[in-house]
């Protein structure tokens, strides 16, 4: 009777996998702080892909981990770059045609310093220089695309960069290929796993000058607004657990279709719980998902997405 009255619901199909690509064949190396979490080189991506279609899952999000960095994060947008090159050989799989391929748009795991944009210092004061990393995001954003991205997701946080993808997305011939803005995204230390995942942790500073304060909701929903009005067709929230409110607030607020990242510290905090005997895995997993599709979100981005769809079936 509990399954006859249920409200909210969760499957495979809106759930989205991250992977993080890395250069080198059969490379399959697991992430310390993140459990069944790993580096994949191209080869062993495409055989995660195939489970994870044969889960159901709605997509993937890709990242780069790049042979080499540099001040610019050139990788980014390098025809032959890491995410480009495994978006070519998803792409050509048949088995993989259900999943919506989506590749995060950042710098920060390819620039040397490991922020999200272009790194300006004077003396001891440094900047991240928002409109010259808005052209760089752009570019990389359509280099993306025709490496035959079908979701381009900025994850960056620098203002403007969703018109500028827009355009840019549109001159190369891509105006199909939505785009889907990180638009609520905290400045959050429930990062810190991915940083080890993507090897991009600042190497000074930190990111709060293009992040969200964790203590504003309505600086929220003006970025969602934004981003909205400068051409993006979804917006992704970020990180989930902590922030349901703001969930909830842009549900009620905005008819667009939201996703919502669990982001890499919920991922662990509760591995970690489950490592201890502390927590229930399954229950406690399930539980966390439901509340953020309760919350509002459309679709999650998850570590647990393989996990789930597994129970699901
Ligand atoms: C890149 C990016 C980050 C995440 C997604 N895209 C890290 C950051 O902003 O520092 C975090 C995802 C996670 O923690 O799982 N800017």
């Amino acid at each position: 009777m509990r399954a006859l009255v249920r409200e909210t619901h969760l499957r495979p199909g809106a759930m989205i996998y991250p992977l993080f690509i890395c250069p080198g064949e059969s490379v399959r190396k697991e992430i310390s702080s993140m459990p069944g979490c790993f580096n994949l080189s191209i080869d062993e991506a495409v055989k995660e892909a195939e489970q994870c279609a044969a889960l159901g899952l709605g997509g993937l999000l890709l990242f780069g981990l790049p042979a080499e960095k540099d001040e610019q994060g050139t990788g980014a947008w390098a025809d032959d770059g890491i995410v480009q090159s495994a978006l070519r050989e998803l792409k050509k799989n048949r088995k993989l045609d259900s999943l919506v391929m989506m590749a995060d748009v950042c710098l920060c795991e390819y620039t040397s310093h490991g922020h999200c944009g272009v790194v300006v210092r004077d003396g001891n004061h440094y900047e991240v220089a928002n409109d010259a990393s808005v052209a760089l995001l752009a570019k990389t954003a359509a280099s993306l695309a025709a490496a035959g991205a079908d979701v381009i997701a900025p994850s960056d946080m620098m203002d403007g960069r969703v018109a500028s993808i827009r355009a840019a997305l549109d001159a190369g011939g891509h105006e199909q290929v939505p785009v889907l803005s990180y638009a609520s995204k905290f400045a959050s230390a429930f990062y810190g796993p991915f940083r080890e995942a993507a090897d991009s942790a600042p190497q000074f500073g930190d990111r709060r000058s293009y992040q969200m304060d964790g203590g504003n909701l309505r600086e929220a929903m003006r970025e969602i607004e934004l981003d909205l009005a400068e051409g993006a067709d979804m917006v992704l929230m970020k990180p989930a657990m902590p922030y349901l409110d703001v969930i909830r607030a842009a549900r009620e607020r905005f008819d667009v279709p939201m996703g919502a990242y669990q982001v890499s510290g919920e991922f662990s905090m509760l591995h970690a719980a489950f490592q201890r005997g502390w927590l229930e895995p399954e229950r406690a997993m399930m539980e966390s998902l439901i509340s953020i599709r309760r919350a509002g979100a459309d679709f999650i981005v998850t570590y647990f997405a393989k996990d789930a769809a597994k129970v699901l079936a």
